[in-house]
């Protein structure tokens, strides 16, 4: 069985269709790669692994259970297995790093001071960042703000690890950074990962398998070394970064409709 499986799920938003017949499986201690356009629906297939968007129609499974079926509570406990660093997360400007960090703890957990001081602690060494406490959101670069939201997901201890791009808007080296952080956790704490990116670097780099979405479902999957040798030009052209002319683009498209 896998972890989490897509079975044939549609999704739209009035008249825009998102999804027509999304399957996929994530298996347990992967570190799996969704890439496409923006506006495919990349982050709306996370929330809907979540609960947090409903599915029209279709199943969506984690670990064997039902999620569009899910009460609060149960959506309560899949939150706290599956962590999701959110697209563009941006840190309470008002709060230390430490009561950042701690929040999903209050929120979710029943711990005391000191576990939670023990736990911050830890999240905060994963991610690089030691003793960086007492430290307010605003002194921190954009770079050490996106480990730190790395930091306030790991705090919980998920068992999936959801990031909506990551990367975005950080330079090479914090990139690079990011990136080595999501291969040490997958290793560190066996963590399964599913990472959503524009940057072919990041996902070369992090995937055992990745695929494409585009018109509402999956136009390939595979490897790494099965992606780069895909023979589909709307995967080429998007590993490639080509901006095909709008005539070639409406063929592809039409042929992959
Ligand atoms: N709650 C919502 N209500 C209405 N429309 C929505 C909602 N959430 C997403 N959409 C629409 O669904 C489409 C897919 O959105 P989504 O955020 O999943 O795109 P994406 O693939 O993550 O794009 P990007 O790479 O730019 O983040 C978009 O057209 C978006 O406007
Ligand atoms: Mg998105």
């Amino acid at each position: 069985m896998s972890l989490i499986e897509f079975r044939d799920v549609w999704k739209s938003f009035g008249p825009k269709v998102i999804y027509q017949g999304l399957n996929l499986r994530i298996e347990q201690g992967e570190a799996f790669t969704i890439l496409g356009g923006s506006g495919v629906g990349k982050s709306v297939m996370l929330k809907m692994l979540i609960g947090l968007l409903k599915a029209d129609r279709g199943e969506i499974l984690f670990d064997g259970q039902h999620v569009e079926t899910m009460n609060v509570k149960d959506l309560t406990k899949l939150r706290q297995r599956v962590g999701m660093l959110f697209q563009g997360a941006a840190l309470f400007d008002s709060l230390s790093v430490r009561e950042n960090v701690a929040y999903g703890l209050r929120e979710h957990l029943h711990m005391n001071e000191h576990e939670i001081d023990e736990r911050v602690s830890w999240a905060l060494t994963l991610v690089g960042l030691p003793g960086i406490e007492a430290m307010a959101p605003s002194d921190l670069s954009g770079g050490m703000k996106k480990r730190v939201g790395l930091a306030r997901t790991v705090a919980l201890k998920p068992e999936v690890l959801l990031y909506d791009e990551p990367t975005t808007g950080l330079d090479p080296i914090n990139t690079t950074r990011i990136n080595n952080l999501i291969v040490s956790m997958q290793r560190a704490i066996k963590i399964t990962s599913i990472v959503v990116t524009h940057d072919m670097g990041t996902a070369f780099t992090v995937s055992s398998r990745l695929a494409m979405v585009h018109k509402g479902r999956i136009i390939e999957s595979g490897t790494p070394d099965q992606f780069r040798h895909s023979t589909n030009p709307l995967v080429r052209n998007f590993i490639e970064g080509n901006a095909p002319e709008d005539e070639d683009m409406a063929s592809l498209v039409a042929r992959n409709a």
